[in-house]
């Protein structure tokens, strides 16, 4: 399967989990900019088949290559990002694992159980991260995690499915000043995640972030369905290095705060 099939797949998936971000798209065209996707997100668990570099394969073979690395210490995260070469208006893929080892031994024994139902076959395709919940899980077991971190408890219940794409604000015109753009978005009635202010970064870090409120879904646990905070749309303004060149990493520092947007309770504002 095609780069692009695969990007428009897991597109259409997270609109199932986020049918906002296709109306903020709407609202951007009707504005007559063009969007350009500048990354999306991806979660996991630093266990076994579904650790970040076994997770990063599918992603490799397509021909992305590997840039550089990051932890969030905070939430006991790492994360590396991964661009395409061959077509730098390709998004970049961005991959955190938990640091589940940091956790309880209840939360790690919950998250391994979770894994040994998933194959390496089944996270080396393509279609992984458009693939859905790999395994059942109760809701007793996504409040044990929830109760340590917001971001395992997220993974369980969703499972392999794209958390966030990010416009790149870089490349719209009469909104690439990221102030701008998030005034007129609220001007339109979109909700965005204010924790840590509205902004994350700065021009001296070279990365400028912004974000939407998760979208809430229901999910279906094994003994019940709850409504939990889903996928977030985000606004990515870069800034150039001393090279000139466009700064294209992450900012560990931010991210933290990024992070927040599907927390429970930022999502319930
Ligand atoms: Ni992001």
């Amino acid at each position: 399967m095609s780069i692009q099939n695969v990007l428009e797949n897991m597109w259409q998936d997270y609109l199932l989990l986020n049918p906002e971000a296709q109306r903020v798209v709407d609202t951007l065209h009707a504005e007559a900019e063009s969007i350009v996707n500048d990354h999306i997100a991806l979660r996991t668990f630093n266990v076994g088949v579904v650790a970040l570099e076994e997770c990063a394969k599918p992603f490799l073979a397509m021909g992305y290559k590997e840039k550089d690395e990051y932890f969030f210490e905070a939430k006991k995260l790492r994360a590396k990002h991964y661009e395409y070469k061959a077509d730098p208006s390709t998004p970049k893929i961005f991959i955190s694992e938990l640091l589940v080892h940091e956790f309880s031994s209840d939360f790690q024994a919950i998250v391994n159980s979770l894994v040994s139902h998933i194959s390496a076959n089944q996270v080396q395709k393509s279609g992984f991260f458009h693939s859905g919940r790999p395994w059942n899980v109760s809701l007793s077991q996504y409040e044990t995690l929830l109760g340590e971190s917001d971001y395992g408890a997220w993974v369980a219940a969703i499972g392999y499915r794209p958390n966030h794409f990010t416009v790149s604000v870089n490349n719209l015109k009469k909104y690439s000043d990221i102030n701008t753009l998030n005034d007129f978005l609220k001007s339109k009635g979109f909700k965005l995640n204010s924790s840590g202010g509205e902004v994350k970064g700065t021009p001296h870090v070279r990365l400028e972030q912004s974000s939407t409120l998760a979208n809430r879904v229901e999910v279906e646990f094994t003994d019940g369905k709850k409504e939990i905070p889903s996928c977030y749309f985000e606004f990515a303004k870069r800034y150039p290095l001393d090279s000139g060149e466009l700064y294209q990493g992450f900012i560990a520092k931010s991210a933290d705060k990024i992070f927040e947007s599907t927390n429970t309770y930022h999502a319930s504002q």
